[in-house]
């Protein structure tokens, strides 16, 4: 392999109503990081994964991965880019593409890790795999009245794992000025060419309780 996933695994989770950090959550009776960190593993192009955990979890989550797959773990930050900046300092010499990927979207298929990883060592600077947008989307005003109406036709619902050329995410990181939702977002503001692959509906970010319920169906029907 030579790829280094990233996974952002810090955040609180206020979201999904009350319970500790997120990626601690149960689905199916286990944390939804021990998901992702086993779907990426098992994706043949990953040779490291480096976990940005709650800073006072740190210990429990390399408890937790131990018998999943070999992991590094450092404490994350305040923010998700901070968490994200954590992780990619303690990636060691060797592999030259990055992926970063939310430990949230606890169901992402290994294909899809290899997908992204596969258009990367292909001559891509970042890719980001996207689905269409089902929805009519409205621009509204502070008071909620509508401003107007988006064409959703040129609009992409953004997923994980994103990846890069690692000289690139470090560059981009190292210019980063506020925090933004996500890396190739940073990236775009370098300049640089971000490409976007098919993404899958399996890699949705479990945020809310709905989103946890249908993960619990997903992991029961084949997730
Ligand atoms: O809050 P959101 O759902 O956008 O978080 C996306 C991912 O970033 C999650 O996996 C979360 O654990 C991670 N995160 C982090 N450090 C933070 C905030 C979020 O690693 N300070």
């Amino acid at each position: 392999g030579d790829v280094a996933v990233l996974v952002p695994a810090a955040g609180a989770g206020v979201r999904l109503g009350p319970g500790g950090p997120k990626a601690l959550r149960l689905l199916g009776g286990e944390p939804l990081l021990v998901h992702a960190v086993r779907r990426l593993a098992a994706a043949p192009s990953v040779h490291t994964i480096v976990v940005a955990a709650p800073a006072a979890e740190v210990t429990a989550v390399r408890d937790l991965l131990a018998p999943v797959a070999p992991v590094t773990v450092v404490p994350g930050g305040a923010e998700r880019q901070a968490s994200v900046a954590a992780a990619l300092a303690a990636v060691p010499a060797g592999p030259e593409i990055v992926l970063v990927h939310d430990a949230a979207r606890a169901l992402t298929p290994s294909d899809l890790v290899e997908s992204v990883a596969a258009a990367v060592r292909a001559g891509r600077d970042a890719v980001i795999p996207v689905l269409p947008v089902v929805d009519t989307i409205k621009e509204v005003g502070v008071d909620e009245v509508v401003l107007g109406t988006v064409d959703r036709s040129a609009l992409r619902a953004v997923q994980t794992p994103q990846g890069f050329r690692r000289a690139v995410l470090t560059a981009a990181h190292a210019a980063a000025g506020d925090p933004l939702t996500d890396d190739a977002g940073l990236v775009e503001k370098q300049g640089v060419p971000v490409s976007c692959v098919p993404g899958s509906e399996y890699a949705l970010k479990i945020t809310r309780p709905f989103d946890l319920a249908l993960a619990e169906h997903l992991l029961v029907t084949g997730g």
